[in-house]
């Protein structure tokens, strides 16, 4: 058996984390011979909570889960992990736009950031995913000066994965059938899903669906996903969310498969004009756990204007949490 690697999983006692915790536990991150830790965070108020959830996986016996460690203190929760998922923090109900969190969530990272500064192993890979997620990376980023900014992400593999199921839908085809999609910009309503590169059965997607549908379909309906779930299930998406989470950092740590690339939030380099420094998602590929951002694609310019609406959205939310930084 593997040495195991630790993972903390902040907000372990709210709804994505029952079922991302049960996920990661079965093996489904990063393979089932490969033993893991798991360090759980919560708030004093909800522990009580976050005990039921440990029994339960107890009560799992699954062969893969070594250890569980449950707190309240940041600290202990990050202490040497090689992995972070940062899910807990407030999620947005109806009518509300996810950067109306930002004031209520911005401190937690700011927080968290200085924790995984001082106890994080060197190489850890930060997920955020609680919103407005890429603003919050950015925060927890700017706290964390003895990490590198390589170290963080923030989740866009949930507009990715709703990318290629609408064209799948729409094609009649797997997703599996569905490659080279993008999502550039904000996890947030300005994002801007791309099918400009997208591929289906090998196939320029464009050449397949009509333009009109792209722009007056797909568009906002991959923008306004999450709040139709809201509507609809009175929630925010949890099961969906944990998959992508698993699928983003599972991609992060092992690899993008050849000839294909996923959305992710990450620092910007300045890589197709997008302001540096911020967390700005980009088609990218992963190599030996290194994340490049998929360079020389051509870029028209209804994209050029979409990707610029979100870039400034990003900077106004940057601007409003400067303290912080
Ligand atoms: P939830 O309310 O069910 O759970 C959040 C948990 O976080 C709660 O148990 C709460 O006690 C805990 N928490 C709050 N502050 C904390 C702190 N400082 N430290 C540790 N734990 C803390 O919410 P949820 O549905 O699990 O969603 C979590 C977040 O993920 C929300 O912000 C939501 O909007 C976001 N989200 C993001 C995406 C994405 O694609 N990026 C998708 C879905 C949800
Ligand atoms: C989502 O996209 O489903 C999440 O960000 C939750 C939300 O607030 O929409």
């Amino acid at each position: 058996m593997k040495t195991p690697v630790d993972i903390a999983v902040t907000g372990a006692a709210g709804q994505i984390s029952y079922s991302l915790l049960f996920r990661l536990a079965a093996g489904e991150f990063l393979g089932d011979d490969q033993p893991i830790n798991l360090h759980l965070l919560e708030i004093t108020a909800a522990m009580p909570a976050l005990e039921g959830v440990v029994m339960e996986l107890n009560d799992c016996a699954y062969p893969l889960l070594n250890r569980i460690i449950t707190t309240d203190d940041p600290k202990v929760a990050f202490d040497n992990i090689d992995y972070a998922f940062l899910v807990g923090a407030r999620p947005r109900g109806k009518g509300m736009e996810r950067k109306d969190l930002l004031q209520c969530n911005a401190e937690i990272f700011s927080v968290q950031g200085k924790a995984l500064d001082e106890a994080a192993n060197k190489n850890v890979k930060v997920l955020v995913t609680g919103n407005p997620a890429n603003t919050n990376a950015l925060i927890a980023m700017n706290n964390a000066p003895n990490l590198k900014p390589e170290n963080f992400t923030a989740m866009t593999m949930l507009d990715h994965n709703r990318t290629i199921n609408q064209l799948a839908e729409k094609s009649g085809v797997k997703a599996t059938d569905v490659k080279n999609v993008m999502v550039w910009g904000n996890h947030s309503s300005t994002q801007y899903p791309d099918i400009h590169h997208a591929k289906i059965r090998g196939q320029d997607a464009l050449s397949l669906v009509e333009n009109d549908w792209f722009v007056n379909e797909l568009i906002p309906t991959v923008q306004q996903r999450g709040a139709a779930i809201i509507k609809a299930r009175g929630q925010s998406s949890a099961a969906s969310a944990a998959t992508a989470a698993i699928k983003q950092m599972r991609t992060w740590a092992l690899g993008t498969a050849e000839g294909d690339w996923v959305s992710m939030a990450v620092p910007s380099d300045g890589s197709y004009g997008i302001e540096e420094g911020l967390i700005y998602s980009f088609p990218v590929t992963v190599s030996h756990g290194e994340i490049s951002i998929v360079q020389g694609l051509d870029v028209n310019e209804f994209s050029l204007e979409k990707m610029r609406i979100s870039e400034q959205e990003l900077h106004e939310e940057k601007e409003a949490i400067k303290h912080l930084l």
